[in-house]
């Protein structure tokens, strides 16, 4: 090979790698910014609804990033789904996936001004409008639904006038029926607050805000108004159907609504993100506390990684070993990405990160016989990518030492 041939061979290989990049069709580029749902189902995050950067209601998008495949938030490909999309422009709304066949999304609620707009709707491969039976509740907004055993908890929220609320409503997603939990000793009405679902069939609530005339900053610091506690907590148990209240101690964040919250990963904390916060005299917001949960004691957990924009008004997933950010109110779309990704695998240090790798369970990490084996059983268009680009790179390799011989 002379080296004239080498160099048309690595401009043809370039060519081949452009063209293959550029067949894909220009990724999806969602107009949305906050009070939008995202869902995980099937090792996809489906983003529904919300408001964009203008504070306008989202027309028709709906779309979904895999989560099978490694990605990097610089270059997220979103998959666009809004020509499937029959909802009503809505935002506001509480979305879960139901956990008895976890192959079904249910909406509920939610802020329209389409009168149409249905109670609630599922969605598997398409949207529909499930028959519920039993008293038709109001329409709520701005609440976290908790699915647990074939039940989505719906509690407290606003209704469409801006009345807060705090009655606990449980749609049944087996029997599609709606009923009523307790509201002995509930939580103050309140919105936006945050909500998890804890290993010991608990749902703890905590924070929102019941202040109608608040206001807030630029920064996301709330300049008039009120939002709620976070020294005390509210545990709803789903066994029996009662309520109680847990004061909590530590390093207790400021008074806080629409922020996210998760559980770690080893079911024994809570981990809060960003929202709209009050600014006493002297505090130093941390956006990212952990409730220790065997004890109550929230602390501020060891970080590293390049510290993104706070964001209010998001929603956040735990996808394997991350707390996954989507979207919301706070930052620049042109300089950071719609997602924000905390790695929580390890609770001596989460690192922000930009690349989502898949974890695999110690346990079963073998060592692969050959790379082209692995590559195979994933279709997915990043893999063939980077399996084109790989087994070109060998190819380039190869000739090379041929060359060199
Ligand atoms: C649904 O997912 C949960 C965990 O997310 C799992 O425990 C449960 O077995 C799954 N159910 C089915 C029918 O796959
Ligand atoms: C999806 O929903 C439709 C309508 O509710 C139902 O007929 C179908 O069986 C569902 N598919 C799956 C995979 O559950
Ligand atoms: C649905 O199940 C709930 C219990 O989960 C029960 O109270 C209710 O009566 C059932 N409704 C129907 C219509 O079967
Ligand atoms: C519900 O169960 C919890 C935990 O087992 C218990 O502490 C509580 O007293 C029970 N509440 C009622 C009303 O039975
Ligand atoms: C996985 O490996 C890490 C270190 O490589 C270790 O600290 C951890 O305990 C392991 N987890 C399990 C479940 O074996
Ligand atoms: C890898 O090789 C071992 C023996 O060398 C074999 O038993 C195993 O089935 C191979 N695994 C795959 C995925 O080819």
């Amino acid at each position: 090979m002379s080296k004239f041939s080498l160099v048309y061979f690595l401009l043809w290989i370039l060519f081949q790698i452009l063209v293959e990049v550029n067949c894909q069709s220009p990724p999806f580029k969602p107009s949305v910014s906050y009070f939008h749902t995202a869902t995980l189902l099937d090792n996809k995050l489906y983003i529904l609804g919300g408001r964009d950067s203008s504070d306008n209601l989202v027309e028709k998008e709906f779309f979904f990033l895999d989560v099978s495949i490694p990605f990097n938030t610089q270059s997220l490909l979103w998959q666009d789904l809004s020509s499937i999309n029959t909802l009503p422009p809505h935002n506001a709304a509480a979305s879960v996936k139901d956990n008895t066949k976890n192959d079904t999304l249910f909406l509920y609620g939610g802020v329209t001004s389409d009168q149409t707009m249905a109670l609630v709707y599922t969605f598997n491969s398409s949207w529909s409008i499930p028959n519920i039976a039993g008293v038709n509740p109001i329409r709520k907004n701005s609440l976290t639904g908790i699915d647990h055993d074939g039940k989505i908890y719906l509690w407290g929220g606003a209704s469409y006038d801006g009345t807060f609320k705090n009655d606990m409503l449980i749609l049944d997603t087996i029997n599609l029926s709606w009923g009523t939990g307790s509201s002995v000793n509930a939580p103050t009405p309140r919105d936006l607050y945050g909500a998890t679902l804890l290993p010991n069939n608990n749902i703890v609530y905590l924070g929102g805000i019941n202040d109608v005339t608040a206001t807030f900053s630029q920064d996301l610091i709330i300049d008039k108004g009120n939002a709620l506690t976070l020294n005390e907590v509210y545990i709803y148990n789903t066994i029996n159907d009662s309520w109680s209240t847990q004061i909590t101690s530590g390093n207790i964040p400021s008074n806080r609504a629409g922020f996210s919250t998760v559980l770690g990963l080893d079911g024994n904390r809570m981990i809060i993100y960003g929202g709209i916060f009050n600014n006493p005299p002297g505090y130093i917001d941390a956006t990212l506390y952990v409730l220790d949960l065997t004890n109550f004691n929230w602390y501020v957990p060891k970080i590293t990684g390049n510290i993104p924009k706070t964001r209010a008004y998001h929603k956040a997933n735990v996808i394997g070993k991350y707390m996954v950010i989507s979207f919301g109110k706070g930052y620049d779309k042109s300089v950071e990405s719609d997602v924000l990704l905390l790695d929580i695998s390890n609770n001596e240090e989460y690192i922000w990160t930009t690349t989502f790798e898949l974890s695999v369970p110690n346990n079963t990490i073998s060592k692969p016989n050959s790379s082209s084996s692995q590559l195979s059983n994933n279709n997915s268009t990043l893999t063939r990518i980077i399996a084109i680009v790989g087994s070109l790179f060998g190819s380039i390799l190869l000739s090379f030492g041929s060359f060199l011989l």
